[in-house]
């Protein structure tokens, strides 16, 4: 008799529980997902409550894996042979090719990074580098992410910030080797 009424009880318990977890699913968090998400020496991506923005930030995913969306860097240049041809060439984010790339002369850096649904080799990053490039003052570099930058938006949103931390690690690298 005893033991009818536990069981009864843990039942309850087990539908009130059910009931809770559908409730909880109609609250403004329900697209809430909380994680800390570490990327070795880039650092870390979390999402918790004071992340959350019910105006601005109501949707918050996980980043892709940062294989996926394999951030390269892209130095332009001009082709040798035809000045006004660009090359687009993949620097590596590690000390030791960044110093290759002329890092160490008094070149400014320019950053050019596309936006959703574009890539590293996108229009108006040419433009600006066919611009700037006969100055001679600048190393100029393109971020491309593309595969990160693919709809839908929430996810692309979410890359970004991974995409920024790869930005960051490089920066610093720059600095670091830039004028050794
Ligand atoms: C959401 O973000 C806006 C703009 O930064 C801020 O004014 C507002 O207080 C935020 N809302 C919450 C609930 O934090
Ligand atoms: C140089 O490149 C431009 C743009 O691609 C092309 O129109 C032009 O014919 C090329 N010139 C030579 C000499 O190959």
């Amino acid at each position: 008799m005893s033991n009818l009424l536990v069981i009864n009880f843990e039942i309850i318990l087990i539908i009130l529980k059910v009931i809770i977890n559908i409730l909880g699913q109609d609250t403004v968090t329900s697209n809430y997902e909380f994680f800390n998400e570490c990327y070795g020496e880039l650092g870390c991506i979390s999402t918790d409550i004071k992340w959350y923005n019910e105006t601005y930030r109501p949707v918050n995913l996980k980043p892709l894996e940062r294989q996926k969306i394999k951030t390269e860097f892209l130095v332009i240049n001009r082709n040798a042979n035809n000045q006004s041809e660009l090359t687009y060439s993949t620097v590596t984010n590690e000390p030791q090719f960044l110093k290759t790339v002329c890092f160490g002369s008094h070149k400014k850096l320019l950053l050019l990074i596309h936006d959703f649904t574009s890539n590293g080799y996108t229009g108006w990053i040419k433009h600006i580098a066919q611009k700037l490039i006969c100055d001679n003052s600048y190393i100029i570099i393109s971020v491309d992410w593309q595969n990160g930058a693919d709809p839908p938006l929430d996810q692309a949103v979410a890359n970004a910030r991974l995409v920024a931390l790869e930005i960051n690690y490089f920066l610093k690298n720059v600095q670091v080797y830039s004028f050794v």
